[in-house]
């Protein structure tokens, strides 16, 4: 993400509701290094927040949270919230909306109720608001935000794939590492890479994500804005994983067909293979226009220093290598290639 060049304007005053998990971290830290005073009010089971911010510990989902951050009349010129249930959103809203300028709240392209369509917008119609559901509980978040602030004191961001170092999920790890260790076997080590045709990507980079959320604070920024990366296909963003890792070696492509008949999980998590998701019914998910938020300044940077970076936080990690929640175990990949050659 590249800021216009400047100081920052007025020290303001960000109440956070999260900022011990990943991308409420960077939030915090792009704040802070923007000159800003942060306070987050969280559990702290996610971790700590960064050095300089105040903590506040808290559990949303009790009564009287909110009051250590309203106590004695305090007031923040914008309250950013990193809520997936939508009743902490509502009970935050109305204890906060009085003492706040202003909301940020972080929602998701999950909300949209069709993947299948690429190019689209922030007009696309929405989940409906079962709050059971991931998507339907950012939906009714965003409405209870936009509720009692109104739009004009509202910005609702809807992050797509989060990318980059830090990346817990391994969806934007995998990749990268799986051939780095492919590049630096000593035997040959061939790599099982999907061939899904029509299907794009276009994870945004977590740190351009958090300085745009600070820049657009400071900017007074409001509206509803899809917060994607540069859309690519899978495979020119494979072919970019090859090249961070150095990675010139033997591959061994698999169609939807295959990885569904042999029971490879789509997305993340175990027994997956990253980032593929079924292109009938997906096409549209990582595929979105984008327009919005890159005339509202977010502009990411290349996805090969994303990759790049991911593959060095996951090649700094303690314990085992490889990336926790997501791809395949080496034996499970050794079996899963051994049946991929036997049907060429
Ligand atoms: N990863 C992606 O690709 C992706 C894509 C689209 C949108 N998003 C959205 O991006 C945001 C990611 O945020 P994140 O990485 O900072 O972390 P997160 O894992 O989503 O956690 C959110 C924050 O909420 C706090 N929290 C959870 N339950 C709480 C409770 N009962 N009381 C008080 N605080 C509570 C957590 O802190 P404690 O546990 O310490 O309390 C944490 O700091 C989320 O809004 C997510 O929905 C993510």
């Amino acid at each position: 993400m590249l800021l216009a060049a400047g100081s920052a304007p007025r020290r303001l005053r960000l109440l956070v509701l999260g900022g011990t998990a990943w991308l409420g971290g960077e939030i915090v830290s792009a704040a802070l290094a923007r000159g800003h005073e942060v306070t987050c009010l969280a559990r702290g089971s996610s971790g700590a927040v960064p050095a300089g911010a105040r903590f506040v510990r808290a559990d949303r989902g009790t009564a009287g949270a909110y009051d250590p951050v309203v106590a004695g009349g305090q007031r923040w010129d914008a309250v950013v919230d990193l809520g997936r249930d939508a009743s902490h959103v509502r009970d935050a809203v109305s204890v906060l909306e009085p003492a706040g300028a202003s909301s940020v709240f972080v929602s998701s392209v999950s909300v949209y109720a069709d993947t299948a369509t690429p190019g689209a917008d922030e007009s696309a119609a929405l989940v409906d608001g079962d709050e059971s559901d991931y998507g339907g509980s950012k939906v009714a978040a965003e409405r209870a935000v936009v509720g009692a602030f109104g739009r004009e004191r509202s910005l609702i961001v809807r992050a797509g794939l989060i990318g980059g170092p830090g990346d817990h999920t391994g969806r934007t790890g995998w990749w990268p590492l799986r051939f780095a260790r492919a590049a630096a076997a000593t035997e040959p080590d061939p790599v099982l890479v999907l061939d899904v045709p029509g299907l794009d990507v276009q994870p945004i980079d977590v740190r351009d994500l958090a300085s745009w959320v600070v820049a657009s604070v400071e900017r007074g920024l409001s509206g509803t804005i899809d917060a994607v990366g540069d859309r690519q296909s899978l495979a020119d963003h494979l072919t970019a994983a090859r090249r961070v890792a150095g990675h010139t070696g033997e591959v061994v492509p698999v169609d939807e067909a295959w990885l569904e008949a042999h029971g490879v999980n789509p997305w993340a998590g175990p027994w997956s293979l990253p980032l593929w998701v079924p292109v009938a019914t997906h096409a549209g998910f990582g595929a979105r226009s984008g327009g919005a938020g890159r005339a509202a300044g977010l502009v990411p940077r290349p996805v090969d220093e994303t990759l790049r970076d991911a593959l060095a936080w996951e090649r700094s990690r303690p314990g085992p290598a490889g990336p926790h929640g997501a791809g395949l175990e080496p034996d499970d990949e050794r079996d899963l290639l051994a049946a991929a050659r036997r049907r060429r």
